[in-house]
C-alpha cells in the first residue's frame, strides 16, 4: 500500500468516525431506544404518505419505538392502501391509531393535504421519483421527516434533496433515512473494525446481488391512465423507480460508501436487459456490473442482477492487506479472525427507536447528506450503463438532466421511454 493510499484511508477513517460520532449513532447506542413507562411531554403525532408494504412497516415501527405517538393521518394515491395500512395498525396498536376519516387523504395532492392534518413527523414512502418533492414539502411545513431509501430517481432530485436537507437543518428538523444497515449492529461493528484496521489497508470491495427478481405487477386495466398504469408497477419505470440499481441496490452501495467514507471520482457500469423484455417490464434493466474509482486508486466492484431460474448471491467483501471482511456474514478472516455477530438486528426498527430517542433528548438525527448522495452514486452507475460511458462524479453532479415529470397530471400521456442503449444513448 503506498502513502497515498494510506493517507487517504486516514482520512476515509476520520470522516466515517466523524460521522459516526456525530449523533445518530453515537447516541443510539448510549442512550435506551424505547421511551416506553417515561414522562414524556410532547405526543408527536405521525403521518404516513406511501401506504404501501414499507410505508405500513415504518409506520408500525415508529409507534413501537416511542410510546407516546400517535398514527394521526395517512395518505396514499389510492384509497384501498390507506384502508389496508389504518386495519393492519389498527390490530397492532389498538389505542394509538387515531386516523379519522377527514385525515385520509388520496390522489396526487394527498401529500399536501396531510401536511395540514396537524402531524408532527412524517414518514415518506411511496415510490422514490416523488420523494424530492414531498421531502421539500415537508420541511417547508415544519415536520420531521422519515424517508425511505432511495430519496431521487435523477440528479435534479438529489440537488433538491440536498437543498431541502439544509434548510432542514436550519430549521431543526430532523432527517432520518431508511438506508437502515447505517442502524444495524453487527454491519455497525463490522465497519468500525475494519476502519480501526482489523484487515488492514484496503484494496478493493466488491458487493454481488443476484436475486430473482420483483414479485409486484399489475395488468394494465382500461381505465387505467398512463400515469396510473406507471404508478401500479412504478418498479418498472425510471423515473418512479430509479431502475433496481438505485432502488435496491442503494444499500449495498451505500453500506460501502459508510466503509470506505467516500464517493467515488469515477464509475464505468455494463447493464442491459435479457430477461425482462417484454413490455409489461417498462423500460428498466435486469443486470449491471459497475467498476468504481476512488481517487486512492482503490476500487469497488459493484454487480447486480434479477434474472429468474439463475443462482442468487448476496455478498458485500472488503479485501485489505491484511485480511478479507465478509460483511453479511460479520466474518474478518486473515490476520485478525473474528466473527462480530451472528445474527442480524432489527434494523428497520432500529432506526425509528434511535429517531425518538434522539428526538427525547432534544438532538436532531440528520442522515441527509449520506441518503442523497448513495442515491447519486446509484444514479451515477445506472447513467454509465445506459450510456456506456465512463462518468466522474463531477459529470453527475452537473447533469441536469431531469425524468421526473415536472407537472403531473392523471390524464397526461406518458409514453413508456425507449430500453436504453449503451454506446447510442447519450449522457445528459
Ligand atoms: N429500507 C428498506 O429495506 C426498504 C424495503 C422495501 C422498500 N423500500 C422503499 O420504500 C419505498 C416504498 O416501497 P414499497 O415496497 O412499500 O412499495 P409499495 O408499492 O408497496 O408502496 C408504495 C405506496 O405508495 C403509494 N403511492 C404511489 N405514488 C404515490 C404518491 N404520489 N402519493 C402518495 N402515495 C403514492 C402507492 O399507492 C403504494 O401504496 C420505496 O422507495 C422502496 O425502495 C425500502
Amino acid at each position: 500500500m503506498n502513502d497515498s493510499m494510506s493517507t487517504s484511508r486516514r482520512r476515509f477513517i476520520h470522516s466515517s468516525s466523524a460521522a459516526v460520532a456525530s449523533g445518530t449513532l453515537a447516541t443510539q447506542l448510549a442512550f435506551p431506544s424505547v421511551t416506553f413507562g417515561k414522562d414524556l411531554a410532547k405526543k408527536y403525532k405521525i403521518g404516513l404518505i406511501g401506504c404501501g408494504g414499507r410505508g405500513t412497516g415504518a409506520a408500525n415501527q415508529a409507534l413501537n419505538a416511542d410510546s407516546n405517538t400517535e398514527m394521526w393521518a395517512l395518505a396514499d394515491m389510492f384509497p384501498e392502501q390507506i384502508e389496508k395500512t389504518a386495519n393492519i395498525l389498527g390490530k397492532q396498536h389498538k389505542d394509538r391509531v387515531n386516523v379519522a376519516p377527514g385525515r385520509r387523504f388520496t390522489g396526487l395532492n394527498a401529500y399536501q393535504q396531510i401536511l395540514d392534518s396537524g402531524v408532527d413527523i412524517v414518514l415518506l414512502a411511496t415510490p422514490p421519483g416523488f420523494r424530492p418533492q414531498h421531502f421539500a414539502a415537508c420541511i417547508d411545513a415544519g415536520k420531521h421527516v422519515f424517508a425511505e431509501k432511495p430519496v431521487a430517481t435523477d440528479v435534479p432530485g438529489v440537488q433538491s434533496v440536498l437543498a431541502t436537507n439544509e434548510k432542514a437543518k436550519q430549521k431543526g428538523l430532523a432527517v432520518v433515512s431508511g438506508l437502515c444497515w447505517r442502524y444495524e449492529t453487527g454491519m455497525r461493528s463490522m465497519i468500525k473494525t475494519i476502519q480501526e484496521g482489523a484487515i488492514g489497508n484496503l484494496v478493493t470491495c466488491e458487493s454481488t446481488r443476484y436475486l430473482k427478481g420483483v414479485a409486484k405487477m399489475a395488468e394494465r386495466q382500461p381505465e387505467w391512465t398512463d400515469l396510473e398504469y406507471q404508478i401500479r408497477n412504478w418498479y418498472y419505470f425510471t423515473w418512479l423507480s430509479g431502475d433496481f440499481i438505485v432502488e435496491q441496490f442503494v444499500h449495498e452501495l451505500d453500506k460501502m460508501s459508510w466503509l470506505i467514507g467516500s464517493y467515488p471520482e469515477s464509475v464505468l457500469c455494463s447493464g442491459g436487459r435479457i430477461s425482462r423484455t417484454e413490455e409489461k417490464f417498462g423500460h428498466v434493466f435486469d443486470h449491471f456490473n459497475a467498476s468504481f474509482q476512488y481517487e486512492n486508486g482503490l476500487r469497488y466492484h459493484a454487480g447486480t442482477r434479477h434474472q429468474p431460474g439463475c443462482d442468487g448471491t448476496f455478498v458485500d467483501r472488503a479485501y485489505g492487506t491484511e485480511g478479507v471482511a465478509n460483511l453479511m456474514q460479520f466474518t474478518i478472516t486473515g490476520k485478525n479472525p473474528q466473527r462480530l455477530a451472528k445474527r442480524r438486528t432489527d434494523m428497520h426498527q432500529l432506526e425509528h427507536d434511535s429517531m425518538y430517542s434522539l428526538l427525547r433528548q432534544g438532538e436532531v438525527p440528520n442522515n441527509g447528506e449520506y441518503m442523497a448522495h448513495s442515491t447519486l452514486m446509484g444514479i451515477m452507475a445506472r447513467e454509465s450503463a445506459y450510456t456506456g460511458k465512463e462518468l466522474t462524479w463531477n459529470q453527475i453532479l452537473n447533469s441536469k438532466h431531469r425524468i421526473v415529470p415536472e407537472k403531473l397530471d392523471w390524464n397526461m400521456t406518458l409514453p413508456v421511454p425507449p430500453v436504453a442503449k449503451p454506446g447510442v444513448t447519450p449522457f445528459i
